[in-house]
């Protein structure tokens, strides 16, 4: 793996610095979509969905009518931000995992009134641009933003400070892990906080009414950011999806306790890409094909569901102990705090 950084230099007044922490990999990349296609049940991994459109269409998606946790966690924010900040102390540094536009944090700078804010976001263009604007309305706030993937080890490099910290992962993100996986990613974010603390917001389990429509909007909003992805594999595997020959399936797994997302074949297509190998070698022309069926599905996501009290347990699990829980009236969604 190898990684390249790029560090802005620092006109005046402050602009923010951007690392870019990111497999430059092409050729991994590809053998992991390749990989996920050819398997007999498909699946493309969800870190494909936040390509720069990708990251536009879910800031669309949060303010869908149909998408509750966005707004409700707001709220729960607003609420009871005071008693958020008592618990955490002024004056943290903040490190925002998944930040996308930044906006979920900035609307609680003026209860925490951070010192400094690590953004960290897989779309590293996407965030360049939330930190410039961020940079402008808090213009003496340290801004740091790194560009990488933590879905699947997670680690703060050296630059976003050795002291403790406040981590914030807030909408539901946890969610789009396994809860095996999520034990194990809690505990790396519980170390690397050095003593500091967690932030985070956690969707629910409620009926099906309710959490189905908001993984399958009536605007197709959610749909557009779903098949997206074949666009993304098109371009970084050279593959030949038509997009319109995929439908956005999302549905509730009650025994899982999660809404599943699938891609759906419409009718029986071929899709076929240069072979990840030969692409790098350049010597041969091979390759790959995936037949998909008329009805075959690409599972893409994941968005398991707690109970206030599961929750509790798997941050148990991850070797949290003081764990203080805010929820909205109807217990849609919780916001947990943990400083041990
Ligand atoms: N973290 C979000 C969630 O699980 C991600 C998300 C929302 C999502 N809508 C989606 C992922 C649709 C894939 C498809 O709520």
């Amino acid at each position: 793996m190898t990684f390249s950084c790029i560090n802005t230099a620092h006109p005046s007044p402050r602009s923010p610095r951007l690392l870019r922490l990111h497999q430059s990999d092409a050729r991994a990349i590809r053998i992991e979509l390749a990989a996920g296609l050819l398997a007999s049940a498909s699946s493309i991994a969800p870190k494909f969905l936040y390509d720069a459109l990708g990251s536009r269409l879910f800031a669309a998606i949060t303010e869908l009518p149909e998408y509750y946790p966005t707004r409700t966690e707001a709220a729960i924010f607003r609420t009871h931000q005071n008693a958020i900040a008592a618990a955490m102390g002024k004056g943290c540094t903040l490190v925002d995992l998944g930040a996308g536009n930044c906006e979920k944090a900035a609307s609680l700078f003026d209860a925490l009134r951070p010192t400094r804010y690590v953004a960290i976001d897989i779309s590293a263009d996407y965030l360049a641009d939330a930190l410039d604007y961020l940079q402008f309305r808090h213009p003496a706030l340290d801004l740091l933003g790194i560009g990488m993937d933590f879905s699947t080890a997670f680690n703060l490099p050296d630059e976003a400070g050795v002291d403790a910290c406040v981590v914030f992962y807030p909408g539901s993100s946890i969610g789009n892990f396994t809860p095996q996986a999520a034990e194990v990613f809690l505990r790396q974010v519980r170390l690397a906080a050095k003593g500091g603390g967690l932030l985070i917001g956690v969707d629910l389990n409620k009926p099906s009414e309710i959490l189905e429509p908001a993984y399958d909007d009536t605007l197709g909003v959610t749909a557009a950011f779903n098949r997206n992805m074949l666009t993304v594999a098109n371009q970084l595997l050279g593959a030949n999806f038509e997009v319109a020959d995929f439908r956005h399936v999302a549905y509730f797994n009650r025994v899982e306790s999660r809404i599943e997302m699938h891609l759906e074949a419409l009718r029986d297509v071929s899709i076929c890409w240069p072979d990840a190998a030969a692409v790098s070698s350049q010597v041969s022309t091979q390759e790959s094909v995936r037949q998909f069926r008329a009805g075959e599905r690409i599972h893409t996501e994941n968005s398991y569901k707690y109970t206030p009290e599961s929750f509790a347990a798997l941050m148990r699990r991850a070797g949290y102990t003081r764990i203080t829980k805010w929820t909205d009236a109807d217990e849609w969604f919780g916001v947990f705090w943990a400083d041990g």
